[in-house]
């Protein structure tokens, strides 16, 4: 008998997490599950919490660090044809939390459904993006959820209208729950034009960011109020600066690549000289945006 016994089907151990990160960083979940549809996410959660078992939702692995010793839990994974379904229905968006959020851009956009075009190039999906509230410049993806379903901390699946999620700057009240599904709500627009909007914001982001082909996790920290974590970093010396086989990106201050041979320690101790020398030269102590596990 195993703590997830009726579970086997959708579990696997030691699943190295390198595979499952943009940074391909990090060691093994201990426990790796991938739930076909709602009712076996609740029972996967409901039975960690039984067994006192720690746990993680992992989405693409775009904004996640997974430590060298790996994740000593279940990393429960929203993936398959239930998760990744959405419907397109002017001006409602009806999509499940692992549908990539890339693609469901794109697909709005020649579907003639504007909004979230203005997000072009984060990388994500769904569930994740919605989870952390992501955004850049032009926008934050709480400007177009209506409502999201949620399986709450108290293993209830229910629908949470959009400002009972607690949106703000890359926060929302949701941890301790998972995002099974959001509603969004788009504006009509013309499809080459969104598309050429799409293009130009991809464009932008390709122009002052490391390319997408570079392991990073985005931006590392936050940006404080008013002020940008980018320019802090940069104005502290630290672009360039190496620990190991990790940089802090030539390009971009707020994103640290892993190059060949690096380690997530590496990163962590980057992350540690960046926070530092930023609290010396500014008196500000930046927050970490990407998730450390
Ligand atoms: N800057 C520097 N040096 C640097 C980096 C930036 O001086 O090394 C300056 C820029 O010249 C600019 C200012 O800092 O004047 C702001 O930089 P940028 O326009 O690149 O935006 P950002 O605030 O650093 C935010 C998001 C990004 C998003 C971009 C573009 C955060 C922490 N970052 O970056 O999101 O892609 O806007 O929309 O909110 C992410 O969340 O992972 C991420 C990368």
């Amino acid at each position: 008998m195993t703590w997830y016994s009726g579970l086997e089907a959708i579990c696997r151990p030691d699943v190295p997490l390198r595979e499952h990160t943009w940074y391909k960083l990090g060691g093994p979940a201990r426990w790796f599950f991938e739930p076909r549809d709602d009712a076996e996410v609740a029972a996967v959660v409901a039975r960690c919490r039984e067994h006192g078992v720690k746990w993680r939702v992992l989405g693409l692995g775009a904004n996640v660090l997974v430590s060298d010793r790996g994740f000593d839990g279940a990393v429960v994974r929203l993936t398959g044809a239930h998760f990744e379904e959405f419907r397109l229905d002017d001006p409602t968006v009806l999509a499940n939390a692992g549908v990539d959020f890339t693609k469901l851009v794109r697909r709005a956009c020649g579907r003639g459904l504007g909004g979230l075009e203005n997000l072009a190039g984060i990388p994500g999906t769904l569930g994740g993006i919605v989870r952390m509230n992501a955004g850049g410049r032009y926008g934050e993806v709480c400007q177009f959820v209506r409502a999201v379903r949620v399986l709450e901390a108290d293993g209830r699946i229910v629908v949470r209208p959009a400002d009972a999620v607690g949106f703000a700057y890359r926060r929302t009240n949701l941890a301790g729950c998972v995002v099974l599904g959001a509603t969004l709500e788009l504006e009509p627009g013309e499809p080459a034009a969104l598309l050429a909007r799409y293009r130009e914001i991809w464009n932008n982001k390709y122009e002052t960011q490391p390319p997408v082909s570079e392991r990073t996790a985005g931006c590392v920290f936050k940006n404080p109020p008013g002020r940008s974590a980018g320019a802090l970093l940069d104005q502290a010396g630290l672009k360039g600066a190496r620990r190991g086989a990790a940089e802090i990106s030539p390009k971009h201050a707020n994103f640290i690549v892993a190059h060949a041979g690096a380690s997530a320690q590496d990163v962590l101790d980057l992350i540690a000289l960046a926070r530092e020398r930023v609290w010396q030269h500014a008196g500000i102590d930046l927050q970490p945006e990407v998730e450390l596990w």
